[in-house]
C-alpha cells in the first residue's frame, strides 16, 4: 500500500485508482486482467471487488470478493486515499 513499496502475492496498490488495469511494470499480471482496457475508475473497482473471478475469469487474484456494497465503498475510499492527488469522488 505504500509508495514505491514491494509487491506481495498481489501488486502494490499505492495510487491504483485512475491507473490502467495492470498498472505496474514490475508485476506479472494474468492475461485475464490485462484483457481489460482503460483505467480503474470507481465503477470498475466496484465490479472487480464484488466478484474478481466474474470480472476477469482466470484472474490470479485469489479472493472471493466483497458482497456488501458498503464494504466495497469503504475499501475503495481507502484505496483512493493512497495517493498524493486522490481522484475526485463521483
Ligand atoms: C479487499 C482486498 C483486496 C483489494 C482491494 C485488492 C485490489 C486489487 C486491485 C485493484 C488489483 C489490480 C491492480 C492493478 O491493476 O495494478 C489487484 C490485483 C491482484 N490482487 Fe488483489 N485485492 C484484494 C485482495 C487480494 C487477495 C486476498 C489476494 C491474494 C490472496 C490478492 C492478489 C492479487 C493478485 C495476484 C492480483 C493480480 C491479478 C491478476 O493478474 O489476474 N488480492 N488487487
Amino acid at each position: 500500500m505504500n509508495e514505491g513499496g514491494r509487491n506481495g502475492v498481489g501488486p502494490n496498490l499505492y495510487d491504483v485508482v485512475g491507473k490502467p488495469h495492470g498498472h505496474l511494470e514490475n508485476f506479472n499480471y494474468s492475461a485475464a486482467l490485462k484483457a481489460h482496457q482503460g483505467p480503474w475508475n470507481y465503477d470498475e473497482l466496484d465490479r472487480w471487488l464484488a466478484n474478481p473471478q466474474g470480472y476477469a475469469p482466470g484472474t490470479r487474484m485469489g479472493f472471493v470478493g466483497l458482497k456488501d456494497p458498503k464494504d466495497r465503498a469503504n475499501v475503495i475510499a481507502y484505496l483512493r486515499s493512497l495517493s498524493a492527488n486522490p481522484v475526485p469522488l463521483p
